[in-house]
């Protein structure tokens, strides 16, 4: 059986989510799927090779595996893996591999799992591999759409938006782990710039439907974001430039590399976007399916 999951992009309110603080996450239209086949045993393909259950080179479907064989018991599995999602760019890639595993065994085992099943799997790989996470990405991949976290309430967005992927890799535990380390030196100044992040994505909630104000808001977010310190030179000389080209421009996601999200007029976009390397995005309301 074959499932695909959706990636996704924090609009607004990464690292702050971690600390209560609100934010604007949304799935986007470029999947992982997974195909999953009953064998004599574990064999997991992905463009990382081969391998059969390995927490270091498949650390989430291999988590995944796991979890799913507490409820049914697996002797043997061919996984496969093919996804547009960038690995390790801040765009999910992780959870959309855990969840379309999980929907794919479920599938395939005829285990009976609904989606909120499959998203409390996906979480506790999350903590499996990661020690730390909101939760959001397992949450989006499953579900699909836009949402307004922590209160997982749905918002209604039809939004296309650049990707540029700094080629820098974006370890989200290392970035969490140390916003954490810096906010335990001067908690008083983490806990504001962190309140500062929470009134942006309060601000871009409430203006989803008029997003006017959107560039300057993606520009207060990134200087927050570089002020807790998970921007890197590569991100800000890529911001700078995509300025120049008339697009307001952030990182998504854990940052210390990874991608950038740009947001401004079509032609502008798909200019930066030829330029840059990068792609055309959009808001994606599909979360997980099992694919005919
Ligand atoms: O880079 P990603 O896609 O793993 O996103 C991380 C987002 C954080 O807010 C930094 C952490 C989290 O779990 O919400």
């Amino acid at each position: 059986m074959r499932a695909s999951a959706p990636g996704k992009a924090f609009l607004f309110g990464e690292h702050a989510v971690v600390y209560g603080r609100h934010a604007l996450v949304t799935a986007i239209n470029l999947r992982c799927y997974v195909d999953v086949s009953k064998g004599s045993s574990i064999r997991i393909t992905s463009p990382l090779g081969t391998t059969s259950l390995d927490f270091e080179v498949h650390p989430y479907v291999s988590f995944a595996i796991k979890r799913f064989s507490e409820i049914e018991k697996i002797n043997g599995v061919n996984v496969k893996i093919e996804s547009e999602i960038p690995v390790a760019s801040g765009l999910g890639s992780s959870a959309a591999v855990t969840v379309a595993t999980l929907a794919a065994l479920d599938a395939e085992f005829e285990a009976g799992l609904d989606k909120e099943d499959v998203f409390e799997l996906a979480r506790k790989v999350e903590l499996d591999v990661q020690g730390v996470g909101s939760g959001t990405d397992p949450f989006v991949s499953t579900f699909g759409g836009a949402w307004q976290i922590p209160e997982r309430k749905p918002i209604s967005l039809d939004m296309e938006f650049l990707v540029v992927d700094t080629g820098e890799k974006s370890i989200t535990s290392e970035m969490v782990g140390g916003v954490a380390e810096r906010r335990k030196v001067m908690p008083e100044v983490y806990e504001k710039i962190f309140d500062a992040i929470d009134v942006v994505s309060i601000e871009a909630i409430k203006n989803v439907s008029n997003q006017e104000n959107y560039p300057e808001l993606f520009r207060i977010n990134q200087a927050l974001l570089k002020a807790i310190g998970v921007s890197s030179r590569k991100i800000e000389e890529l911001i700078e430039k995509l300025d120049e080209f008339g697009i307001a421009a952030k990182l998504t996601g854990a940052g210390g590399g990874g991608c950038v999200i740009g947001i401004g007029q079509e032609d502008k976009l798909m200019n930066a976007a030829q330029k840059f390397g990068g792609m055309i995005v959009r808001a994606e309301k599909e979360g997980v399916r099992v694919e005919q």
